[in-house]
């Protein structure tokens, strides 16, 4: 088993789950470091019951994780085959995003060696899965954090543009914005000009203010095309407005998972364990409509992540 790509709260429950399923079976099961990285470098080791002990509770991931520019090459994915089989590896369980489950399909493919993948990321933005581990915690810590910005906010009468991750996906900004009721959640799929985006805004403050309000919260999803919150405040100065803006970063990728991270990392990891048990060649281990679902690597390779335009519709009419 490993982590790859960005870490995301629950993981270690994940990686708990694989290891204490997989024992209870009768298998081996071995920890490699680093994600990818660390496959190459032959970073390996044995778990037992104790090496996942006390850690359901910790935030990041124990394997540690990377991000490897090599695996997209046959040679590294060739290597790393032979890493797998000197060790009597027999099949591979990958805890990550859609990257990470492209490096897997194509090692499955190329090596035959049997890969199922266990969604760990704080975007929501893989295909044919309601839920990726991380997100529902980088949520609720993006809320904690819009509250404490929105008690300045509310004492100082001001505008604050607050900048979440995503990466190209709207999902965090759309969640973290409902929740901290937003006046505003701008997001990458609404796909809007940034002068139009800038009288949206400017459209949305004013409105408000005629209603009595005296600050206003806009949630901007880090991958907006406008070039992030520094260019959009430069905007709304040139309009005459004075935001502030605040960035939440890495704060929402980190810290203890919530409870519902926990329990789906639980499953997720349990039932990649009984899937490769099962004969499962590759694929992820996702949830569809409360129920646990395998789909395969290519299927979600071919596809984009859905984003939720009715959600999208229902913040527009709760931040009036
Ligand atoms: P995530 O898994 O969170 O989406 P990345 O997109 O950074 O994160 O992917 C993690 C790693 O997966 C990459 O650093 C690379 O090693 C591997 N990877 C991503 N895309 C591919 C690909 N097309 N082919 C092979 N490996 C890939
Ligand atoms: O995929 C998780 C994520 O935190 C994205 O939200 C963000 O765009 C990206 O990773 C940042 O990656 P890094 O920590 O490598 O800069």
């Amino acid at each position: 088993m490993l982590t790859s790509g960005g870490d995301a709260p629950g993981m270690n429950a994940a990686i708990r789950a694989v290891v204490r399923t997989g024992l209870a079976h009768g298998i081996e099961v071995f920890g490699i470091h680093r994600g990818y990285s660390g496959l190459l470098e032959d970073m390996i080791q044995p778990m037992n019951p104790s090496s996942v002990a006390n850690i359901i509770q910790r935030g990041g991931t124990i394997l540690r994780t990377s991000r490897c520019p090599e695996f997209h090459t046959k040679t590294a994915r060739k290597k790393a085959a032979e890493v797998l089989k000197k060790h009597g590896i027999d099949a591979l369980v990958v805890i990550g995003g859609d990257g990470s489950f492209r490096g897997a399909l194509a090692l499955q493919q190329e090596s035959g060696i049997p890969v199922v993948g266990v969604p760990g990321t704080i975007d929501l933005d893989i295909p044919f899965t309601d839920d990726t581990i991380g997100f529902d915690t980088a949520v609720n810590t993006g809320i904690v954090l819009i509250d404490k910005i929105r008690d300045t906010a509310s004492s100082h009468d001001r505008i604050f543009l607050v900048e979440v991750m995503g990466r190209h996906c709207g999902m965090i900004a759309l969640h973290t914005g409902i929740g901290a009721g937003a006046e505003s959640i701008l997001v990458p799929e609404a796909n809007l000009p940034k002068e139009k985006v800038v009288d949206e805004i400017c459209s949305s403050i004013d409105r408000g203010t005629r209603r009595g309000k005296t600050s206003h919260i806009i949630v901007v999803a880090e991958g907006c095309s406008f070039g992030g919150v520094t260019k959009l405040a430069k905007m709304l100065e040139d309009r005459g407005y004075d935001p502030r803006i605040a960035i939440l970063g890495h704060t929402q990728r980190g810290g203890s998972p919530s409870a519902h991270d926990r329990l789906l990392a639980s499953t997720l990891g349990a039932v990649s364990v009984h899937a490769l048990l099962s004969g499962i060649k590759e694929g992820m281990i996702g949830v569809h409509a409360d129920e646990v679902n395998l789909v395969s690597f290519k299927k979600i390779n071919e596809k984009q992540p859905k984003f939720s335009e009715e959600l999208l519709k229902v913040a527009k009419t709760l931040a009036v």
